[in-house]
């Protein structure tokens, strides 16, 4: 597998992360790139010294110039700001849609042939811009999100339950934000069913703390979270270079599918070589369809004003 490229846009925290992750993955050739001069080169540099340590790391290259990044198999984009205490993912949006527009606009001219993972806030606005700007067909375009928030419910439950985390199993719907649809039903562990575990209050008590993850971390470090982000990135870009068809919750384009006409969101779906093989469409009952739909209507609202502002 050797011979995939993987590049890194933003060599912050999450984009230095995940290029450390997916050189301990052994992932491929990996171009981590940023616009401050330094930043990349230095992260990288930092890097290869640790794998005569850990023999475990391959190299990553920093880089300012896009010309290092071309022909690349998969591109993760983690280039934005971050939130701050007090601010929701959403006041993100008019600074994070300009660099994404401007890192997607390279990505086209110098990677046309690659699957990007979008990881910026507000995540399924910033897939939108992506998509519009690479003008990319769409099963080639996701975002990173349901991986690392269904994560969350996993770590959580698994805590509860004083089982290992691997047993833990879950499925996770709709926007990154506040509003997005862990979904208890379709949760177990090894096959059991977390309703034979725990009461309904306790699941909605782990349910809301999986929705607020993100502020919860922010309020811990003053910036947000980069480990468990990093992880979800390269889990997304493993199944789509070794094609290993795992379903994952990511943000994809749904038209027909949970009749979301025509916009990115999160649902459960198969990758592999292509980006999103298949979408996994869930029979949701009434009141999952309901939260499904209010987390969808954010979305739109969002990309409204994303579309009213580019
Ligand atoms: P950071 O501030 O540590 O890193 C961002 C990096 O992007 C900086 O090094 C900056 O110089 C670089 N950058 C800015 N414009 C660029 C451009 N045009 N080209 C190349 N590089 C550029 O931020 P952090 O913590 O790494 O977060 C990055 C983004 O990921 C934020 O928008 C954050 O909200 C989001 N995020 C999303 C998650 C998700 O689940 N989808 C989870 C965690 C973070
Ligand atoms: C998170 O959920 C900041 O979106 C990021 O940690």
């Amino acid at each position: 597998m050797g011979k995939s490229k993987i590049t890194v846009v933003g060599a912050g925290n999450v984009g230095a992360t995940t290029a450390h992750i997916a050189a301990t993955r052994k992932l491929g050739e990996i171009v981590l790139i940023d616009i401050v001069e330094g930043l990349a080169e230095g992260k990288a540099l930092d890097m290869a010294e640790a794998s005569p340590i850990y023999d475990t790391s391959q190299s990553v290259l920093g880089t300012t110039d896009w010309a290092a990044t071309a022909g690349s198999d998969v591109v993760i984009v983690t280039s934005g700001v971050p939130r701050k205490p007090g601010m929701s993912r959403d006041d993100l949006l008019a600074t994070n849609a300009r660099i994404v527009k401007s890192v997607s606009e390279k990505i086209a001219e110098h990677s046309p042939h690659a699957i990007v993972v979008v990881v910026c806030n507000p995540l399924d606005a910033m897939v939108h811009v992506a998509a519009k700007t690479l003008g990319f067909p769409k099963q080639r375009i996701l975002g990173m999100a349901g991986a690392l928030d269904s994560a969350r419910f996993c770590t959580f439950l698994a805590a509860e339950l004083n089982v290992c985390v691997e047993d833990v199993k879950c499925v996770l719907m709709g926007g990154h934000g506040d509003d997005m649809v862990p979904l208890p039903r379709f949760t177990s562990a090894s096959g059991i069913p977390i309703s034979q575990f725990l009461s309904v209050a306790k699941i909605d008590e782990l349910v809301e703390r999986t929705r607020k993850g993100g502020i919860e971390i922010v309020n811990l470090l003053g910036y947000s979270a980069y480990h468990a982000p990093g992880a979800g990135a390269v889990k997304m870009a493993e199944a789509i270079l070794t094609d290993s068809r795992h379903i994952i919750s990511c943000c994809a384009y749904c038209d027909r599918e949970y009749q979301a006409g025509g916009y990115f969101v999160g649902v459960p779906a198969v990758l592999g070589r292509r980006g999103i093989e298949r979408i996994v469409e869930l029979n949701l009952d009434a009141a999952e369809k309901a939260q499904f739909a209010e987390s969808l209507a954010h979305v739109k609202a969002l990309v409204a004003k994303v579309d009213a502002l580019l």
